[in-house]
């Protein structure tokens, strides 16, 4: 993945602005990124912009070059994908009855590259039957088409019509390029902290932010994977494409995680789950009283033991993790046996740039048979990857 091309094809219209921040994001995807601007397109925002941000030249037109004479046949055929964002009712019309009267028209009637289209305009525009047709028809041709948004847009109307988050772009982006070696595949995940109740207002929580499992989840699907997100309350938007079961407490994730265990072929429980909680949950908010306020707290169930326990008539590799302050291994090797484990991602929380809220981590993954494999500081998308990639291997070997 890292290092593929994309050809980002930029339109004249409004959300042109916010292409800006889709080359940002693909960039730091590790992308390559060759931007096309049509002429109207440069209305809106400066080549500069995207030369940039890029690293690269912006190509906005096909004569007057003269060291780039075959760009509008080789940027379409070099790329891995196009994507066109924003993409106007023009370049969509061109698209379809084959007009190439600008590099960019020109550029994607010789593209041997996937193309993902993702139209912004007017919502009258969009549901013209005119527009609406020429999507279908591109659509039929193999051409990718990301609905808009709805809401509010530029021109003052509400409607269909925005383009998508960037972000959501990416993502798109980033599974159109992978190789879909998951698919077949289902695959669950747990993130996040779950919250206990004592009263309306009070829980108890932790500091789990849900950026470990979320990356899971994100790069599970990019692999192809069926994937089910089972999260406690953190501030991530999902990855597309999931299904996803937001829970609050210990009990409802169990609950969640057992509705949805059947046909998983690896479960993943990167989720910090309070061992405890209160014993008694108040309906009003508890007064102040007292100098002091005892709490007595129950068990919790150990969602991952019952998972282990069970495991024979629900055959999956189970992989757990283990967030530990002091004693890494042992804890983590005593957490693997006790809950009959295929492996477990050991997590020293102790340190800055690892464990709880990071975008990076650094981990130990202990297999059931004893190996240790000692992985150093990744982005935490990469440490997903990883893991991944050692659960399906294991998931292949038993089959
Ligand atoms: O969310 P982030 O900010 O990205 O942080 C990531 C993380 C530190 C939360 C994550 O990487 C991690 O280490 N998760 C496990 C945290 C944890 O609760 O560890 P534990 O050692 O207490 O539990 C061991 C395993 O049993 C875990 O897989 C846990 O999900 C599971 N468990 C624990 C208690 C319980 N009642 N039920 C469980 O299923």
């Amino acid at each position: 993945m890292k290092g593929k091309k994309i050809l980002l094809g930029v339109t004249g219209g409004i959300a042109a602005y916010k292409a800006a921040e889709l080359v940002r994001l693909l960039v730091k995807a590790d992308l390559r990124v060759e931007v096309a601007m049509t002429e109207s397109a440069t209305w809106f925002v400066g080549p500069l912009t995207f030369e940039t941000l890029s690293g690269n030249k912006v190509i906005t037109r096909t004569f007057g070059r003269a060291e780039t004479p075959r760009d509008h046949i080789r940027c379409g055929q070099d790329s891995d994908l196009i994507i066109i964002a924003p993409a106007t009712a023009n370049i969509i019309g061109k698209i379809a009855h084959g007009i190439g009267d600008d590099f960019l028209s020109t550029c994607l009637l010789a593209a041997t590259a996937k193309i993902l289209l993702c139209p912004a305009m007017n919502d009258r525009m969009f549901l013209n039957p005119a527009v609406q047709d020429n999507l279908d028809l591109l659509k039929k041709r193999g051409v990718l088409v990301m609905a808009p948004d709805s809401g509010d847009l530029a021109c003052g109307s509400d409607g269909p019509g925005r383009l998508p988050d960037p972000a959501d772009i990416l993502e798109r982006a980033l599974i159109l390029l992978s190789e879909p070696d998951l698919a077949g595949l289902k695959v669950m995940v747990t993130a996040g902290p779950t919250t206990e109740h004592m009263d309306p207002v009070r829980f108890i929580t932790n500091r789990s932010s849900g950026k470990m499992g979320y990356a899971l989840a994100r790069a599970a699907v990019q692999r192809g994977a069926e994937v089910v997100l089972i999260s406690g309350p953190t501030t991530l938007k999902p990855p597309t494409g999931i299904t996803f079961c937001p829970i609050n407490t210990a009990q409802e994730m169990k609950a969640a995680v057992l509705d949805h265990r059947s046909g998983c072929h690896i479960i993943i429980k990167a989720a910090a789950v309070s061992d405890y909680r209160p014993k008694e949950t108040f309906d009003q908010k508890l007064k102040k009283g007292a100098a002091t306020l005892s709490l007595e707290m129950v068990r919790n169930p150990d969602i991952l033991a019952l998972l282990g326990e069970t495991k024979k008539d629900h055959p999956s590799i189970l992989v757990g993790f283990a967030a530990e302050t002091e004693n890494l291994l042992q804890n983590a090797q005593k957490k693997i046996n006790a809950k009959h484990l295929d492996m477990i991602v050991a997590n020293d929380v102790s340190r800055k740039d690892a464990g709880f809220q990071t975008d990076t981590n650094a981990v130990k993954i202990i297999y059931g048979d004893g190996r240790v494999e000692d992985l150093p500081l990744m982005a935490k998308i990469d440490v997903a990857h990883l893991i991944l990639d050692r659960a399906k291997a294991l998931k292949d070997n038993i089959s």
